[in-house]
């Protein structure tokens, strides 16, 4: 099986792609699959690179990648690929459509306000959700273009910040707790990992991926604890419709896991959660890729 490594692509998250792609192709099972590095750096460049694999196996994070476009390309050449479909892919990418979908379900998320332009900023409405905020392009990842606003002060910068990333903009409560993720396999949850950063007040670019950025180890919750973070991270993976593989990223608070957003192509760079739970759960990295093939296919 001719299976292509798709990485790189035309979103912010770029260098974290190629790293998530890299450590695939160098975990990807040989007496399985010819695995073929795909480095695509536009848009034109996809349809031509994916011709003649039998599967694409997707390393690309953040728009035009994990938003559902590659997906689709991808089904019309009716060329199959890792992970979630075309609608799921989308609504996790629309942090603000996820999270109202999941609130919906009865899982909590911290409020937020979305804005559309820089002249839907209300400093009042602001000030009510309460500072220190959030602000985040609302489909980011990887943290780029997020502040942690805590002062009226601060607020306008961080939005026009915000702003500059994406085309709408999330304004989120911050929430002071436990940060967890969450990743799922198959529709069953693999050990839950805590974070704790090092040297940055919360998980920014550099905790995410520098070695040492951020101490990131499986947890053992207390079973009440567990069970609740458990059925709120598969609530919000089925609420999305979400298969094959994700990743569920939570802060707790006061015994209540609180849902931030769900990735549907989590990273799988040397520092990333999903392959360390995994490993927790028996699964090598190979192993866990041969899992994500499989159910793909399924
Ligand atoms: N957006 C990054 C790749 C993650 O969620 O792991
Ligand atoms: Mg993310």
């Amino acid at each position: 099986k001719k299976v292509g490594v798709i990485m790189g692509g035309v979103s912010s998250e770029y260098e974290v792609s190629l790293n998530t792609g890299r450590e695939m192709l160098k975990h990807l099972d040989r007496s399985k699959y010819e695995g073929v590095p795909v480095v695509i750096h536009s848009r034109e460049e996809l349809v031509d690179a994916v011709k003649g694999l039998d599967f694409a196996l997707l390393a690309l994070h953040g728009a035009y990648g994990e938003d559902g476009t590659v997906q689709g390309t991808l089904e019309t050449l009716g060329i199959p690929y890792s992970g979630s479909g075309v609608l799921a892919s989308s609504l996790c990418m629309d942090k603000h459509l996820s999270k109202t979908i999941i609130r919906s379900k009865g899982v909590h998320t911290p409020d937020w306000l979305c804005l559309d332009r820089m002249e839907d900023l209300s400093p009042e409405a602001v000030e009510a959700l309460g500072y220190p905020v959030m602000v985040k392009p609302n489909s980011g990842g990887s943290s780029i273009g997020m502040t942690k606003v805590n002062s009226s002060a601060e607020l306008r910068s961080a939005v026009e910040k915000a702003f500059a990333a994406d085309c709408s903009v999330l304004i989120e409560e911050y929430t002071e707790g436990r940060e967890i993720t969450c990743p799922i396999l198959g529709g069953t949850l693999l050990p839950v990992i805590g974070i704790r950063s090092l040297g940055a007040d919360w998980f920014d670019y550099s905790a995410k991926y520098e070695l040492g950025g951020a101490e990131e180890r499986v947890i053992q919750l207390p079973a009440e604890l567990e069970a609740r973070v458990h059925a709120a991270a598969l609530a919000c993976y089925q609420a999305l419709k979400c298969t094959v593989y994700a990743r569920v990223d939570m802060l707790v608070k006061d015994g209540i896991p609180y849902a931030l957003e769900v990735n549907t192509l989590p990273g799988m760079t040397e520092t990333s959660l999903l392959p360390r739970s995994a490993l927790a759960a028996g699964y090598t990295f190979s192993g866990l890729l041969d899992e994500i093939i499989s159910g793909s296919l399924a």
